[in-house]
């Protein structure tokens, strides 16, 4: 069958090529083959309200270098930015766990590719709730759109619903409208900030934890290694790396092992390469 491509229709492989190279320039984000086609749903309307017909159109403008904010818009449309608070049951628990016992005085968590917020904020209400001392949280973005929405702190009702219980949402959120608003005292014990792990330096100062879940999925082999020195370069000795549930360091990187304190976890690999670790 030959699809027909007319005004309005879909981008064309060259527009598809266009922008998936851009995206890669900018973020080390790849995207695979069968997912190409979120590129057309994700940038129309950002054509149609600038009242262009099509994301050809779109390129053509992009290219043409008169509407500076547009290359921001289109890398952060075309980002995937999939998150929710506690995602993956058990993993923020387990990694505050951890990171109270490294003991440290004054404990500091980077929570690197933060999307809108909620991983931070999980970790937030998880060390409140504890009771003792709050580490510092700092998250990361390179969408310049999601961390304007993470500082703000207003989510849906369907964000909401996904993994936070309905007490954490009566104790941490307010309503207005048909959204969820994070109390000010929660939210601002985060610092929130853009950074690109491909191109800019880590926040300044050591972490005693990093997490780094579900960003390396779709960077180049070669890049994710570069991030995942950079990654331990930014963690103190003892520290620890937290990955998405389907990621590892193994293959990846020789500057981390599953660590052997804490199950599910990775520390800096030891100076010694006599030492074999096992994963566990
Ligand atoms: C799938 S979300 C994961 C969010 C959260 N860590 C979680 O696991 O729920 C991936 C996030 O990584 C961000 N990201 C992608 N490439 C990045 C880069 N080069 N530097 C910093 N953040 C990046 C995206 O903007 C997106 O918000």
């Amino acid at each position: 069958m030959t699809a027909r491509r007319d005004n309005a229709g879909e981008a064309s492989p060259g527009t598809v090529n266009v922008l998936a190279a851009l995206l890669e320039a900018r973020t080390g984000q790849q995207i695979a083959a069968n997912r190409t086609w979120r590129i057309d749903t994700a940038l129309r309307p950002i054509a149609l309200e600038r009242g262009l017909p099509n994301v050809d159109a779109l390129v053509t403008r992009l290219l043409d270098g008169s509407d500076a904010a547009l290359a921001d818009r289109v890398i952060d449309a075309m980002l995937n930015q999939e998150t929710s608070f506690f995602r993956d049951a058990g993993v923020i628990e387990a990694a505050a766990n951890a990171i109270a016992a490294l003991d440290a005085p004054a404990p500091r968590i980077w929570c690197a590719g933060c999307s809108t917020g909620q991983e931070p904020l999980s970790l937030a209400m998880e060390f409140v709730e504890r009771g003792g001392v709050v580490p510092e949280i700092v998250a990361t973005d390179v969408s310049k759109a999601a961390i304007a929405r993470a500082r703000v702190g207003r989510f849906t009702q369907f964000e909401v619903q996904r993994g936070l219980p309905i007490r954490r949402l009566i104790r941490w959120f307010e309503q207005r409208d048909n959204d969820w608003i994070v109390r000010p005292d929660l939210l601002q014990r985060i610092a929130w900030r853009r950074q690109n792990l491909v191109a800019d330096l880590p926040p300044p100062g050591r972490f005693d934890a990093i997490f780094c879940r579900n960003v390396l999925f779709y960077l180049a082999p070669g890049l994710r290694a570069q991030v995942l020195d950079a990654i331990a370069q930014a963690l103190r000795p003892n520290g620890v790396l937290i990955l998405g549930a389907g990621e590892t360091v193994i293959g990846q990187s020789d500057a981390f092992v599953p660590s052997r304190r804490f199950r599910g976890l990775y520390e800096i690999a030891p100076a010694d390469p006599n030492v074999v670790y096992k994963a566990g």
